[in-house]
Protein backbone atom coordinates (compact mmCIF):
# COMPACT_ATOMS: atom_id res chain seq x y z
CA UNK A 1 0.00 0.00 0.00
CA UNK A 2 0.87 3.40 -0.55
CA UNK A 3 1.29 5.70 2.39
CA UNK A 4 -1.62 8.28 0.48
CA UNK A 5 -3.39 9.69 3.20
CA UNK A 6 -7.57 9.05 3.71
CA UNK A 7 -9.29 11.94 1.93
CA UNK A 8 -12.69 10.74 3.01
CA UNK A 9 -14.95 14.14 2.03
CA UNK A 10 -12.09 15.86 -0.16
CA UNK A 11 -13.99 17.05 -3.16
CA UNK A 12 -12.73 18.90 -5.95
CA UNK A 13 -14.21 21.01 -8.38
CA UNK A 14 -11.28 21.98 -11.22
CA UNK A 15 -12.66 24.74 -12.94
CA UNK A 16 -15.72 24.94 -11.55
CA UNK A 17 -15.48 29.34 -11.53
CA UNK A 18 -15.27 30.37 -15.43
CA UNK A 19 -13.35 33.22 -16.15
CA UNK A 20 -16.26 35.75 -15.78
CA UNK A 21 -16.93 34.20 -12.43
CA UNK A 22 -13.36 34.38 -11.55
CA UNK A 23 -13.41 38.48 -12.19
CA UNK A 24 -17.04 38.81 -10.46
CA UNK A 25 -15.64 37.28 -8.08
CA UNK A 26 -12.06 39.36 -7.84
CA UNK A 27 -14.22 42.55 -7.69
CA UNK A 28 -16.46 41.43 -4.79
CA UNK A 29 -12.82 40.55 -2.62
CA UNK A 30 -11.88 44.03 -3.71
CA UNK A 31 -14.53 45.51 -2.22
CA UNK A 32 -13.89 43.72 1.31
CA UNK A 33 -10.54 44.65 0.95
CA UNK A 34 -11.74 48.98 0.87
CA UNK A 35 -13.95 48.31 3.83
CA UNK A 36 -11.01 45.56 5.58
CA UNK A 37 -7.40 46.76 4.56
CA UNK A 38 -5.90 43.25 3.96
CA UNK A 39 -2.93 43.18 7.32
CA UNK A 40 0.16 40.65 8.09
CA UNK A 41 -0.94 38.03 10.76
CA UNK A 42 1.95 37.03 13.54
CA UNK A 43 1.92 33.97 14.62
CA UNK A 44 1.56 33.13 18.56
CA UNK A 45 4.09 32.94 20.82
CA UNK A 46 7.02 34.03 18.70
CA UNK A 47 5.23 36.79 16.86
CA UNK A 48 6.52 35.73 13.69
CA UNK A 49 4.78 37.79 10.85
CA UNK A 50 2.94 34.98 8.42
CA UNK A 51 3.71 35.34 4.59
CA UNK A 52 0.30 35.23 3.66
CA UNK A 53 -1.67 38.92 4.07
CA UNK A 54 -5.43 38.30 5.12
CA UNK A 55 -8.63 39.96 5.84
CA UNK A 56 -12.40 38.23 6.36
CA UNK A 57 -15.97 39.16 5.77
CA UNK A 58 -18.67 37.45 7.24
CA UNK A 59 -19.64 37.55 11.57
CA UNK A 60 -15.91 36.12 12.41
CA UNK A 61 -13.07 36.96 10.88
CA UNK A 62 -9.80 33.98 12.01
CA UNK A 63 -6.92 36.08 12.94
CA UNK A 64 -3.67 35.29 14.99
CA UNK A 65 -1.20 37.81 17.13
CA UNK A 66 1.59 37.25 19.25
CA UNK A 67 -0.79 37.32 22.86
CA UNK A 68 -3.85 35.99 21.77
CA UNK A 69 -2.93 33.49 19.13
CA UNK A 70 -5.34 32.14 16.78
CA UNK A 71 -8.93 32.76 17.29
CA UNK A 72 -12.07 34.15 15.85
CA UNK A 73 -12.76 37.95 16.05
CA UNK A 74 -15.82 39.88 15.45
CA UNK A 75 -13.70 43.51 14.34
CA UNK A 76 -11.07 44.11 11.92
CA UNK A 77 -7.66 44.38 14.06
CA UNK A 78 -6.77 47.68 12.30
CA UNK A 79 -10.19 49.90 12.23
CA UNK A 80 -11.82 48.52 14.88
CA UNK A 81 -14.85 47.72 12.53
CA UNK A 82 -17.45 44.79 12.45
CA UNK A 83 -16.13 42.87 9.10
CA UNK A 84 -17.93 43.45 6.15
CA UNK A 85 -21.06 40.65 5.22
CA UNK A 86 -19.82 37.83 3.07
CA UNK A 87 -20.95 39.15 -0.68
CA UNK A 88 -23.57 37.60 -2.33
CA UNK A 89 -20.99 35.65 -5.18
CA UNK A 90 -19.19 34.31 -2.86
CA UNK A 91 -21.64 32.90 -0.77
CA UNK A 92 -23.33 31.14 -4.18
CA UNK A 93 -19.91 28.82 -4.32
CA UNK A 94 -20.71 27.93 -0.94
CA UNK A 95 -24.36 26.87 -2.19
CA UNK A 96 -23.14 25.33 -5.06
CA UNK A 97 -20.82 22.72 -3.47
CA UNK A 98 -21.02 22.54 0.02
CA UNK A 99 -23.80 20.04 0.87
CA UNK A 100 -24.59 22.11 4.34
CA UNK A 101 -27.71 23.47 5.02
CA UNK A 102 -26.41 26.21 7.53
CA UNK A 103 -24.62 30.00 6.03
CA UNK A 104 -20.89 29.78 6.26
CA UNK A 105 -20.03 32.69 8.99
CA UNK A 106 -16.69 33.16 7.94
CA UNK A 107 -15.12 33.84 4.71
CA UNK A 108 -11.29 33.96 5.15
CA UNK A 109 -9.31 35.87 2.38
CA UNK A 110 -5.68 34.77 2.08
CA UNK A 111 -3.41 36.89 -0.34
CA UNK A 112 -0.28 35.47 -1.55
CA UNK A 113 2.42 37.56 -2.59
CA UNK A 114 6.15 37.39 -2.90
CA UNK A 115 7.08 34.12 -2.30
CA UNK A 116 4.29 33.59 0.24
CA UNK A 117 3.63 30.18 1.42
CA UNK A 118 1.45 28.71 4.18
CA UNK A 119 2.54 25.45 6.26
CA UNK A 120 0.86 22.09 7.12
CA UNK A 121 -1.93 22.78 8.79
CA UNK A 122 -5.34 21.88 10.55
CA UNK A 123 -8.34 24.25 10.58
CA UNK A 124 -9.71 23.61 14.11
CA UNK A 125 -9.93 27.17 15.49
CA UNK A 126 -13.77 26.23 14.87
CA UNK A 127 -16.35 25.45 17.67
CA UNK A 128 -17.76 22.32 15.25
CA UNK A 129 -16.39 20.30 12.62
CA UNK A 130 -20.03 19.14 11.08
CA UNK A 131 -19.56 21.96 8.14
CA UNK A 132 -16.97 21.53 5.43
CA UNK A 133 -14.55 24.22 4.67
CA UNK A 134 -14.94 25.55 0.95
CA UNK A 135 -11.68 26.82 -0.62
CA UNK A 136 -12.09 28.89 -3.64
CA UNK A 137 -8.96 29.92 -5.72
CA UNK A 138 -8.07 32.90 -7.47
CA UNK A 139 -5.01 34.18 -9.77
CA UNK A 140 -1.82 32.64 -9.82
CA UNK A 141 -1.68 29.09 -9.80
CA UNK A 142 -0.37 26.88 -6.31
CA UNK A 143 0.72 23.67 -5.26
CA UNK A 144 -1.23 22.61 -2.53
CA UNK A 145 -0.19 19.80 -0.07
CA UNK A 146 -2.79 17.53 1.30
CA UNK A 147 -1.94 15.25 4.57
CA UNK A 148 -4.81 12.98 6.41
CA UNK A 149 -6.00 14.17 10.49
CA UNK A 150 -2.57 12.97 11.71
CA UNK A 151 0.89 14.80 11.33
CA UNK A 152 2.08 11.27 10.18
CA UNK A 153 1.68 9.28 7.32
CA UNK A 154 1.86 10.58 3.21
CA UNK A 155 0.81 13.79 1.74
CA UNK A 156 0.05 14.34 -1.99
CA UNK A 157 0.81 18.01 -3.62
CA UNK A 158 -1.65 18.95 -6.23
CA UNK A 159 -1.93 21.66 -8.62
CA UNK A 160 -4.92 24.26 -7.78
CA UNK A 161 -5.66 26.71 -10.94
CA UNK A 162 -7.89 30.00 -10.28
CA UNK A 163 -11.15 28.88 -10.82
CA UNK A 164 -10.82 25.87 -8.93
CA UNK A 165 -12.69 24.88 -6.09
CA UNK A 166 -11.72 22.29 -2.85
CA UNK A 167 -14.09 21.03 -0.38
CA UNK A 168 -13.00 19.72 2.99
CA UNK A 169 -15.38 17.92 4.79
CA UNK A 170 -16.57 14.75 6.61
CA UNK A 171 -13.20 12.91 7.59
CA UNK A 172 -10.83 15.26 5.52
CA UNK A 173 -12.36 18.17 7.55
CA UNK A 174 -9.69 17.99 9.62
CA UNK A 175 -6.87 16.57 7.28
CA UNK A 176 -3.78 18.45 6.89
CA UNK A 177 -3.23 21.30 4.30
CA UNK A 178 -0.95 23.82 3.25
CA UNK A 179 0.56 25.87 0.06
CA UNK A 180 4.11 24.75 -0.57
CA UNK A 181 4.41 27.15 -3.00
CA UNK A 182 2.60 29.97 -5.44
CA UNK A 183 3.84 29.89 -9.27
CA UNK A 184 4.80 33.42 -9.94
CA UNK A 185 2.90 35.45 -13.44
CA UNK A 186 0.71 32.21 -14.07
CA UNK A 187 -2.43 34.15 -14.18
CA UNK A 188 -3.40 37.76 -15.02
CA UNK A 189 -6.13 37.74 -12.97
CA UNK A 190 -5.36 39.53 -9.88
CA UNK A 191 -3.63 43.35 -10.28
CA UNK A 192 -0.27 42.83 -9.28
CA UNK A 193 0.02 39.76 -9.24
CA UNK A 194 -0.44 37.05 -7.25
CA UNK A 195 -2.66 34.76 -5.53
CA UNK A 196 -6.11 34.82 -3.39
CA UNK A 197 -7.56 31.98 -1.70
CA UNK A 198 -11.00 32.25 0.09
CA UNK A 199 -12.03 29.71 2.84
CA UNK A 200 -15.77 29.71 3.99
CA UNK A 201 -16.36 28.59 7.53
CA UNK A 202 -18.86 28.19 9.84
CA UNK A 203 -17.57 29.16 13.51
CA UNK A 204 -20.13 28.13 16.03
CA UNK A 205 -22.03 25.16 16.47
CA UNK A 206 -25.54 24.97 14.58
CA UNK A 207 -28.30 25.34 17.04
C1 LIG B 1 -5.77 27.89 4.11
O1 LIG B 1 -5.60 26.76 4.50
O2 LIG B 1 -6.24 28.80 4.84
C2 LIG B 1 -5.41 28.29 2.71
C3 LIG B 1 -5.35 27.19 1.71
C4 LIG B 1 -5.08 27.75 0.35
O3 LIG B 1 -4.53 28.85 0.24
O4 LIG B 1 -5.41 27.08 -0.65
FE1 LIG C 1 -6.44 25.99 6.28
Amino acid sequence: MSALPSVDGFRFYPGLLDAAHQRAMLAAVQAVWQAAPPYRPRMPKSGQPMSVMMSNAGRFGWYTDKDGGYRYIERHPQTGRPWPAIPAEILAVWDMVAQCPQVPQCCLINLYRDGARMGLHQDRDEEDFAAPVVSISLGDEAMFRLGGTTRKGGTRAMKLRSGDVVVLGGAARLAFHGIDRVLAGSSRLVPGGGRINLTLRRVTKAE
